[in-house]
């Protein structure tokens, strides 16, 4: 079949502005957005600009829109996109810098989940090392739909809050955050709390779901988000402390 693509071009190094180009490949019909970016690439166009690595939905580093919506191309089959063969458009991921084509600038997005204390952070003196701390298999279930984020930013990309408040921490950082939260080996629960509990935080989130339906992990940052909510009222009343 001959796929088509559309594809936003955008150079700053050069006037600024953007434009689309189509471009007509010819692929089988299994072909993913990304072969075809790639035989694109190859074949007619080498300045074209498009990150990926994996090609196996586990980098995360191929997301951009795909027909408006947030998704990852290497996932993503030319046939399911343009099911009457028209051409597929391609856009960089939305509320982020563009750098050219279809990359943006993911260093916004990264900032914010650092913001969150991404990490486990347990505090030797209330956890003297003298034995395992097990996680029982309920709740390491559900830390593993979460851990299971591979920062590909399509859910931030997805979430109309993001593009109206460019501060808002977006639904992967607040999924990180539960994350850690949810963890019992965790120490720094009050502390994570307070910094998503903040003005451009947890609040901004309007239970939209755009979060969910999208992300290709299954990793479901609504949940996180309520669940996140509810423990920032235990912590209002005095549930919890550390
Ligand atoms: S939560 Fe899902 S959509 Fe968001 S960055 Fe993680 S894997 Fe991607
Ligand atoms: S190339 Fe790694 S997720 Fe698509």
């Amino acid at each position: 079949m001959e796929a088509k693509l559309r594809v936003r071009r955008y150079d700053p190094s050069s006037d600024g502005l953007a434009q689309y180009q189509l471009y007509g490949v010819e692929m089988p019909e299994s072909a993913t957005v990304l072969d075809t970016l790639l035989a694109t690439r190859e074949r007619l166009d080498g300045s074209l600009a498009f990150r990926c690595a994996c090609r196996s939905a586990i980098c995360g580093s191929c997301a951009m829109r795909i027909n408006g919506q947030s998704r990852l191309a290497c996932k993503t089959k030319v046939i399911q996109a343009s099911p009457h063969g028209r051409p597929v458009t391609l856009e960089p991921l939305a509320s982020l810098p563009v750098l050219k084509d279809l990359v943006a600038d993911m260093g916004p997005f990264y900032d914010k989940i650092r913001a969150v204390v991404p990490w486990l952070a347990a505090d030797p003196a209330k956890r003297p090392p003298v034995r395992e701390y097990l996680v029982d298999a309920g709740r390491s279930t559900k830390l593993s739909q979460f851990a299971a984020c591979i920062q590909c930013g399509v859910c931030y990309s997805a979430c109309p809050m993001v593009a109206a408040d460019d501060r808002y921490l977006g639904p992967a950082a607040l999924a990180k955050a539960y994350r850690f939260c949810h963890d019992p080996r965790d120490d720094a629960k009050a502390e994570r709390l307070s910094r998503v509990a903040r003005e451009h935080g947890l609040w901004r989130c309007h239970t939209i779901f755009s979060c969910q339906e999208w992300c290709p992990k299954g990793v479901n940052p609504t949940e996180a988000i309520q669940n996140l909510k509810k423990l920032t009222m235990l912590k209002r009343l005095g549930f919890i402390r550390e």
